[in-house]
């Protein structure tokens, strides 16, 4: 299913979900379309490939992707790339401390020359003349790891920030709403997000930038300026793995030896 985030007369943004299988992370890609140029962002793996490329002939052929951008190193934001590179000459950006691993995800030599190395500090770059920004999202939850924000639709792409995998609504718009999907993203959050150093100063960095829509990689999308810095001021505040939960984590296995079959 495709949602369309933004829309105007040159530029799009368009939400693909509910493409993976019952039992598979449900995961969400975009696709940034600015004068019939394209940009995926996290294209997802192999088994979702051939309904997104369904999905995005309604807006942009694939021939006509400029960037396939992975927010990080993850198989559901990018073990599909081997099925892209060959249909398209985009260019993959993607953090520098990931470079040398995406060629593992392909066939030998298809990725070469085409792998854009993002700096610890981020980039400006455009799509055709629509500017873009690669934010860092570093140790959120990859050490290297950048969000995307589109100042055209004043959308920040958080990747697994904010991630929830049950959500009661697609879209969370209210105050209420808010609060009831506190719940939804909690359980990823404390888990994934392994410190709270790394979330405060990613929310210092972010409430520079004009944003009405902060859209994450898995679940709903928070929409309106007031919901977004609610959504800085949980990220602010909520337990992370390693400073709350570091020695839970931390406990040699059960004696009991399991059968695996
Ligand atoms: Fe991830
Ligand atoms: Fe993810």
């Amino acid at each position: 299913m495709s949602t369309i985030l933004y829309e105007d007369e040159n530029h799009k943004c368009i939400k693909f979900e509910g493409l993976t299988a019952e039992g598979e992370i449900p995961s969400n890609q975009f696709l940034i379309v600015h004068n019939r140029r394209g940009l995926l962002l996290d294209c997802g793996g192999y088994r979702v490939y051939k309904t997104i490329l369904g999905e995005m002939a309604h807006f942009l052929p694939a021939g006509s992707l400029d960037y396939i951008f992975l927010s990080h190193q993850d198989p559901d934001i990018g073990s599909g790339i081997n099925l892209w590179l060959p249909i398209c000459n985009a260019k993959i950006l993607v953090s520098a401390l990931w470079e040398r691993f995406v060629p593992a995800f392909c066939v030998r030599g298809i990725a070469e020359g085409r792998l854009f190395p993002i700096p610890d500090q981020g980039v400006r770059f455009q799509l055709s003349d629509a500017p873009l920004m690669a934010i860092a999202a570093h140790f959120l939850h990859s050490p290297g790891n950048f969000h995307l924000y589109d100042p055209v639709a004043k959308i920040l792409f958080t990747s697994d920030l904010g991630a929830s995998v049950a959500a009661h609504k697609a879209v969370i718009d209210t105050d209420d709403d808010f609060r009831l999907h506190i719940e939804n993203m909690r359980g990823f959050h404390n888990r994934y997000m392994p410190s709270n150093t790394a979330c405060r100063n990613w929310a210092a960095m972010v409430r520079k930038l004009d944003v009405e829509m902060i859209v994450p990689q898995h679940g709903a999308h928070i929409v309106g300026k007031s919901l977004v810095e609610t959504f800085y001021q949980w990220v602010e505040t909520e337990k992370t793995a390693l400073d709350d939960f570091g020695d839970e984590l931390f406990q040699l296995p059960n004696e009991e030896v399991v059968t695996i079959l």
